[in-house]
């Protein structure tokens, strides 16, 4: 989507759309229009077709008075500052909505009119609206298929703001634009068929986002590297698969040459079928999103390059498959893993721990300023916050307050669970270091527990995403969450 920052209302527009909000009890929009159109606007408004609703909208055509053929009225509701981010994602929704299935190929947004909390910058404003409008264009084309979906109309997102803002609205809507495009991927790879999303599949598109970027350096481990190393747990998982894994690094270096990077680490199970712990059959497909880490990951490295972020960023992948057979791990197995501490796999269906825990180990190499793991690791995640917000727990409580705040501003948020000494003997094992379950109790948190015993040599944070990286039921597919979060963390490191 392309975009453009003007400063007053544009007097040709041919095929465009001119929201303007209307408060609550007002028959007026927040603007100051010419009078024949305010009046045209105000007598729609008293007949009564715009709901009372906060953001529902109402398209008019032809409007007296306007050089734009369509004027979508929103209304808008109380505000409320706690809530700024979700309010501005809820608005932009509704826009999108109006104008899905309609000719409109431009819609123009007065940022001065647009009703937003005093929390956000106008800038910030533009780079949400732009993020949400832009990834609501999205279509998964990526499957051969005889009826073809109709391309969106919808091609420029116009904001009109006072000139002394230009430049900062470009920027930040240009990024709001690259971090839609990033979900994109992530959404991509997670709704690809588990048949063509394999590991190698992944280990070969990083190799091609390497390609011709300087800046960055892709390595893929194949199996026999990692039996070489002694990730014996990460290799556990996929020696019941045809699949062979990968253990992928895509090194990007745009920040200061001595500066220390921040490693993400995904979960990149590509289908979980459970193993020998063998999962029910019914919607098992689902479990092709079992990698939407590791496509959150895919999807930041590509925002990272496209804005050519000033900052090193190692994203690392886990690509395995989960499959039972005569060569599959059994329940009662007992695994050394990378960091010499040995592990009982009492359900094979726990395997997103055991490929990120040798991985955790391998990423020390790095010195890292940070790591951030993703991994839609426990279903015990989507019975304690449903699919709102992801879960976060970690080993330093400044990266996780800051992962919450991004999570807040970014509408694509995050809540903290405790990862506290009294969880951890949950994991205790008669015949191993640990075993890689703890019961049913606090599930997310013993899940946690298990990867913070392979992290304690940095500042390490967890996102638990298996409630909000995809979506069931007939609008089944992938979010791209949580890549707006951890955009809007990575920019905020920038110095
Ligand atoms: N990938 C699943 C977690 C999951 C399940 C995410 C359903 C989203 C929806 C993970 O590998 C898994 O199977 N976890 C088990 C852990 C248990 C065996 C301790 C779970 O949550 O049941
Ligand atoms: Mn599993
Ligand atoms: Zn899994």
């Amino acid at each position: 989507m392309d975009i453009a920052v003007v400063n007053k209302l544009p007097t040709r527009a041919a095929n465009a759309a001119l929201v303007l909000c209307v408060a609550e009890k007002k028959n007026s929009p927040q603007y100051s229009l010419p009078a024949e159109a305010a009046s045209a606007i105000t007598r729609a408004l008293k007949r009564g077709d715009l709901p009372k609703t906060a953001n529902k909208t109402l398209v008019l055509h032809d409007v007296p008075g306007l050089s734009v053929p369509r004027v979508v009225l929103q209304r808008t509701g109380k505000l409320r500052k706690d809530r700024a981010s979700a309010t501005i994602t809820e608005q932009a929704l509704g826009i999108s909505d109006a104008l899905k299935n309609t000719g409109c190929d431009n819609v123009i947004i007065v940022l001065e009119a647009i009703d937003h909390p005093s929390t956000m910058t106008a800038a910030a404003v533009a780079q949400l609206m732009a993020t949400v409008i832009a990834a609501e264009q999205y279509q998964f084309t990526e499957h051969p298929r005889q009826e073809k979906s109709a391309p969106s109309a919808l091609k420029t997102l116009t904001f009109v703001a006072d000139k002394k803002l230009t430049t900062g609205v470009k920027r930040s809507a240009a990024r709001g634009v690259a971090i839609a495009d990033g979900m994109a991927l992530t959404k991509n790879l997670g709704n690809l068929a588990p048949n063509i999303c394999t590991p190698d599949y992944l280990g070969k598109l990083a190799r091609k986002m390497g390609k011709g970027d300087t800046k960055m350096k892709v390595s893929v481990l194949d199996e026999a590297r990692m039996e070489k190393l002694g990730m014996h747990a990460f290799l556990s998982v996929s020696r019941g698969s045809r699949q062979p894994a990968r253990l992928i690094a895509m090194d990007y270096r745009g920040g200061k040459k001595n500066a220390k990077p921040i490693v993400l680490v995904g979960k990149g199970v590509t289908f979980d079928t459970g193993g020998i712990s063998i999962k029910p059959s019914a919607a098992m497909d689902e479990m092709k999103y079992d990698m939407c880490g590791a496509a959150t990951v895919f999807g930041v490295m590509k925002v990272c390059q496209a804005l050519q972020l000033e900052l090193n960023v190692i994203g690392v992948v886990a690509a395995a498959e989960n499959m039972p057979d005569g060569e599959a791990s059994r329940p009662g197995d007992v695994v050394t893993t990378l960091s010499g501490q040995s592990v009982e796999i009492l359900n094979t269906d726990a395997e997103g721990r055991l490929v990120l825990c040798d991985t955790l180990t391998w990423v020390e190499q790095f010195k890292p300023k940070a790591v951030v793991d993703m991994a839609t690791l426990t279903g015990a995640c989507i019975v304690a916050l449903g699919h709102v917000c992801s879960a976060v727990l970690g080993n330093d409580d400044d990266l996780v307050d800051e992962l919450y705040a991004a999570g807040q501003a970014s509408a694509d948020t995050t809540w903290p669970m405790p990862l506290w000494q009294d969880y951890q003997s949950q994991l205790d094992s008669n015949f191993a270091d640990m075993a890689n379950i703890g019961g049913a109790p606090a599930g997310t948190i013993t899940a946690a527990c298990f990867l913070s015993r392979f992290a304690e040599n940095y500042p390490w944070a967890h996102l638990d995403i298996a409630g909000i990286a995809w979506k069931s039921g007939a609008n089944k597919g992938a979010t791209g969450r949580p890549v707006p979060m951890l955009m809007h963390w990575l920019m905020s490191q920038v110095r």
